[in-house]
């Protein structure tokens, strides 16, 4: 089987390389000449773990190959996939410009039958455009268009394509079907399951499957929220939740809010699909809300762990990538927290071990200094805030970090570390969820309420 992969972002590359390394021949275009000539030497323009050796061996085997002209890839392909960017606009619609032109050029360029698929989040009912579209521009090509999401997560991206929960296809044909079937017949073989359906199910589902996790986190952090008000551990409660296997353990980490490329964007486009179909999407209406009230939040929290106020006060943010494993900052809650705690007159540090460079982009201020050294980052620092859980964090040791910085507040946005032992290392410690009045001084240390009471 042979198969293009139109866009070289992290959908499409992880995509091409994937399938290629099942033994179907991939070609993946890009109009990007840089691009493709870097993917071509080996070099891969995003960070994503296990990407690089996938995309180099399965080159040089022969098996993937990068192009920029549609006419070199697509007429020898018995599935086509569109992977190119549907950024957000004003309006929180999601621009399907790239994914029309895309569709367009590839309707030129079919020979023989040809299923057309869409691997971008793309709003119900665009297959059906799409078809309408291309066969506009080529009356007479055989041809039918599939949706089938994608639901990979950046920074374990490969591993979710290998082993996936399960694999989405929508598509009106039988043979359509057959052909996705046998695309992705080493999965299928291998237990996983292929939900078909028609295009507007498979369609749906990827963003009611985005916007219900982005429910979940968002409840957990307003769960969080109580368990500072009324003196309880948003650990263990999401614990007792996630027991239940009805709910699931996942996703029930509080923290400083969710962000991405996706939750984000699918969230709003969701929520207008609804508006416009008449079906309003209350509950994702309210986390689009709380999640942004959170994010805006999180330098207030910081100046109220700092005594009122970090006028005057080095704070070091640890942590800029909206999550761990990835260098995207898109959506990150770093963007509202470094201009938040600069406003608010703090003199800035941050530190990120893939990041910095994508950040600074974003945030236009030349007064944060950003560092590749973790222990300069945090040298001069009054205040420590984790933002994003690096592995490099969680093995942090308490009172190495207390003897290296020059204050001893520390806001954990992550609740990477133990209260108790934060406390007792001489922090004033901060965390979500998780309340001091937990704790208590008993002998000069400070221990849970519940060992205290023993
Ligand atoms: C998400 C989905 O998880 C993927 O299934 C989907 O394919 C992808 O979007 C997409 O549509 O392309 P991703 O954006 O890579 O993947 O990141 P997630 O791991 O889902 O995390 C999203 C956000 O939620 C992050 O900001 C993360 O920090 C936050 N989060 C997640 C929490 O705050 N708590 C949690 O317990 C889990």
């Amino acid at each position: 089987m042979k198969i293009a992969v139109i866009g070289t972002g992290y959908v499409g590359l992880v995509t091409g390389a994937c399938l290629s390394e099942f033994g179907i021949e991939a070609w993946c275009v890009d109009i990007d000449q840089d691009k493709v000539d870097a993917l071509r030497r080996g070099e891969i323009p995003i960070y994503e773990p296990q990407l690089e050796e996938l995309v180099v061996s399965n080159h040089e085997e022969g098996n993937l190959h990068f192009t920029t002209k549609m006419s070199e890839a697509v007429p020898q392909a018995d599935v086509v996939m569109i992977a190119v960017g549907t950024p957000e606009m004003k309006t929180g619609e999601a621009d399907l410009q790239y994914v029309f032109a895309a569709a367009e050029e590839i309707a030129r360029h079919l020979s023989g039958y040809t299923v057309v698929t869409t691997k971008s989040t793309v709003p119900v009912g665009t297959s059906r455009a799409i078809c309408a579209r291309m066969k506009t521009v080529n009356p007479t090509a055989d041809f039918d268009v599939a949706s089938n999401p994608e639901f990979l997560r950046e920074g374990s991206a490969v591993m979710d394509f290998m082993r996936p929960d399960r694999i989405v296809v929508g598509a009106d044909t039988e043979r359509a079907h057959e052909l996705m079937q046998q695309l992705y017949r080493p999965l299928v073989l291998g237990g996983v399951h292929l939900e078909a359906s028609n295009p507007e199910t498979s369609e749906l589902a990827k963003y009611a499957a985005n916007s219900f996790l982005a429910v979940k986190v968002t409840f957990i952090n307003e769960v969080a929220d109580l368990c500072d008000e009324v003196v309880a551990d948003v650990g263990a409660v999401s614990r007792s939740m996630g027991m239940d296997f009805r709910i699931a353990p996942t996703f029930l980490n509080a923290g400083p809010g969710y962000g991405g490329s996706c939750f984000p964007k699918d969230t709003k486009a969701f929520a207008r699909m609804g508006r416009e179909f008449g079906a309003r999407q209350t509950i994702v209406d309210s986390v689009i809300l709380a999640n942004n009230r959170r994010k805006e939040m999180l330098a207030g929290k910081v100046a109220e762990a700092c005594g009122g106020s970090v006028k005057g006060k080095n704070v070091a943010v640890l942590g800029v990538a909206f999550k761990p494993n990835t260098d995207d900052v898109r959506e990150s809650p770093a963007l509202d927290l470094l201009p938040g705690l600069r406003e608010a007159g703090a003199n800035v540090s941050a530190h990120d071990p893939k990041a910095l460079f994508q950040v600074q982009r974003e945030v236009d201020d030349e007064t944060i200094t950003y560092h590749t050294d973790l222990e300069d980052c945090i040298s001069d620092a009054d205040a420590v805030v984790v933002l994003t859980e690096w592995d490099d964090y969680k093995e942090l040791e308490p009172d190495w970090l207390h003897k290296k910085m020059r204050g001893n507040t520390f806001v954990d946005f992550r609740n990477l570390y133990d209260t108790e032992e934060m406390l007792e290392s001489g922090f004033e410690y901060f965390s979500v969820g998780r309340p001091r009045a937990l704790y208590q001084a008993r002998d000069g240390r400070s221990v849970a309420l519940q060992q205290a009471a023993e």
